[in-house]
């Protein structure tokens, strides 16, 4: 299981939680990039497509990481405090755990369009429009889920995980603090 006080200031962030918005910007950042790379590639040809090729393994890379960072690390520390934030926030947990589900879904699909597109160099018509509403509707669900997070979610976890998170990176510096010596 990844810890987030490790797997999140490896990278070198201080705290963990701005480490997660930060993947929240590069998802975003890689979605409008697929939109805009599906929707010039609508006559047939596919346009920037090592740029398309690369922002694909970013997106799939970050999304992946970043769900594990939140359902192995951080919802298990918000469970364990969330009974004094009252059911509503554990509620919201489980409601942001199905939200990954749909996006893991839908990035899978988004993947097995993109290989055959590469693969034929070809973009059918309705293949295009079928990754378009994929990606839109990533884009969608991520904007509503990120909202979320952002301001509930989040806030909760720096009022009742600083102390640990603390802690635990004083007694325990992480890969790029030992790396500068720190
Ligand atoms: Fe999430
Ligand atoms: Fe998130």
């Amino acid at each position: 299981m990844r810890e987030l006080p490790d797997s999140a200031t490896s990278v070198g962030f201080a705290n963990p939680l701005e480490f997660l918005c930060g993947s929240h910007r590069e998802i975003e950042r890689y979605l409008s990039s697929l939109i805009r790379i599906t929707e010039e590639s609508r006559d047939g040809r596919i346009r920037e497509r090592e740029t398309f090729v690369r922002v694909l393994r970013q997106l799939s890379g970050i999304a992946f990481g970043h769900t594990v960072d939140e359902e192995e690390s951080l919802f298990p520390r918000l469970r364990c405090t969330g009974r004094t934030e009252g059911e509503g926030a554990l509620r919201r947990l489980e409601t942001l755990e199905e939200e990954h589900g749909c996006a893991d879904k839908a990035h899978g699909e988004v993947d097995r369009l993109a290989r055959h597109w590469l693969a034929s160099g070809q973009v059918p018509p309705a293949e295009a429009n079928r990754l378009t509403a994929l990606l839109t509707g990533l884009a969608d669900l991520y904007r509503r889920h990120i909202q979320v997070e952002e301001s509930d979610v989040f806030p909760q976890a720096a009022r009742s995980l600083a102390p640990a998170v603390s802690a635990a990176r004083t007694a325990k510096p992480s890969r790029v603090e030992r790396s500068k010596g720190g």
